[in-house]
């Protein structure tokens, strides 16, 4: 089975392509209960496309890629991921996000490829008052939010769309690693306790990716580590991990944020794994668990020379 990753740059894209190619992503579980299936075993080849390998954008050049590697799976991981940056230049996100998907759907379709899709819990207004399930509305609030899911609707109907939230992986920039950086400086943090979600890991989220890849498993999947927190949970979770005081951690209201970020954030971002569950598949560990294990791999980056 080939495999090609787009977006493999970036922080899900780097551990996707350890993950498909049978190793073991930094901060990632050896003998992942989420990954010991059927697919695991099928001999892999994976082709992993960062941006300037790949620009998503260009129409051609996807047509090209794929017409040339003629590969079974894409795992279609490039986004612009810069939700704030997103509002100021729709063009942009809708370029890469929703024709960059179309674009791939398409040369996909031609050479007969299954598509895998991340998609984000950016997709829902966060207003109900328990966890999205795969088959709720989605009402997007942000520009990035409408460009990914628009980046849905260019999907086949047996494509699969991976919706995850709060990313955190060893390869890229992160909430984990701007808590440590602040928390480097003297002083409190501050941090809003009015919106909730479920941090993920991509070491642990990957190994689910590459089983639905393998399998080509058609539909709408919520993937996240369990367990809930609000930015302020999980600042002070951090920061505990680090071995430093979560009491430096102060929370706030999203509306005394100073100065006010341009993209409005779901309030509610909790997906509820239920096809996953329903399936009767291995969800992802607690999110504490993938914490404790990113905060030791990016303490021992640091410290080896
Ligand atoms: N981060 C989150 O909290 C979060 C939450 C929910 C869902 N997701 C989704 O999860 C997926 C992976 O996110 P991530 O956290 O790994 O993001 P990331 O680290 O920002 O990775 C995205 C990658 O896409 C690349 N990219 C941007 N524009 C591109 C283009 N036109 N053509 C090809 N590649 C392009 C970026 O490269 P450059 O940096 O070089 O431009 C980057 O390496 C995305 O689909 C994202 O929407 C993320």
């Amino acid at each position: 089975m080939r495999l090609l990753v787009t977006g493999a740059g970036g922080q899900l894209g780097h551990d996707l392509v350890d993950a498909l190619s049978g190793r073991v992503p930094l901060g990632g579980l050896r003998g992942n209960r989420a990954t010991a299936r059927l697919g695991e075993r099928v001999p892999k080849e994976v082709i992993g496309a960062d941006h300037s390998r790949l620009d998503v954008t260009d129409r051609d050049a996807v047509v090209a890629a794929i017409d040339g590697l003629r590969p079974d799976v894409v795992a279609h991981c490039a986004a612009w991921t810069a939700v704030d940056a997103c509002e100021g230049d729709p063009d942009r996100a809708f370029a890469t996000n929703a024709l960059g998907t179309r674009n791939v759907a398409e040369a996909a379709r031609r050479f007969g490829a299954h598509v895998v899709y991340v998609s984000t819990d950016y997709v829902f207004d966060g207003k109900a008052d328990r966890p999205y399930k795969e088959w709720d509305e989605p009402c997007p609030m942000s520009v990035y939010g409408h460009s990914k899911l628009a980046g849905e609707t260019e999907l086949d109907p047996g494509s699969t769309i991976v919706r995850t939230s709060w990313v955190c992986g060893a390869h890229g920039s992160n909430m984990v690693r701007t808590v440590l950086r602040l928390a480097s400086a003297k002083g409190a943090l501050k941090f809003v306790d009015d919106q909730v979600g479920s941090p993920t890991f991509t070491a642990d989220l990957a190994g689910v990716i590459s089983t639905l890849c393998t399998e080509h498993l058609p539909g709408t999947f919520h993937v996240t580590n369990q367990g809930t927190t609000s930015w302020y949970g999980f600042a002070g979770a951090v920061l505990a991990a680090a071995g430093d005081d979560p009491s430096r951690v102060e929370p706030i209201s999203t509306a005394q944020l100073d100065p006010p970020r341009p993209a409005p954030r779901p309030a509610n971002s909790v997906l509820d794994n239920a096809v996953l569950r329903l399936h009767g598949m291995p969800l992802l560990p607690d999110w504490h668990e993938g914490l404790e294990r990113l905060v030791k791999v990016l303490a021992e980056s640091t410290q080896s020379p």
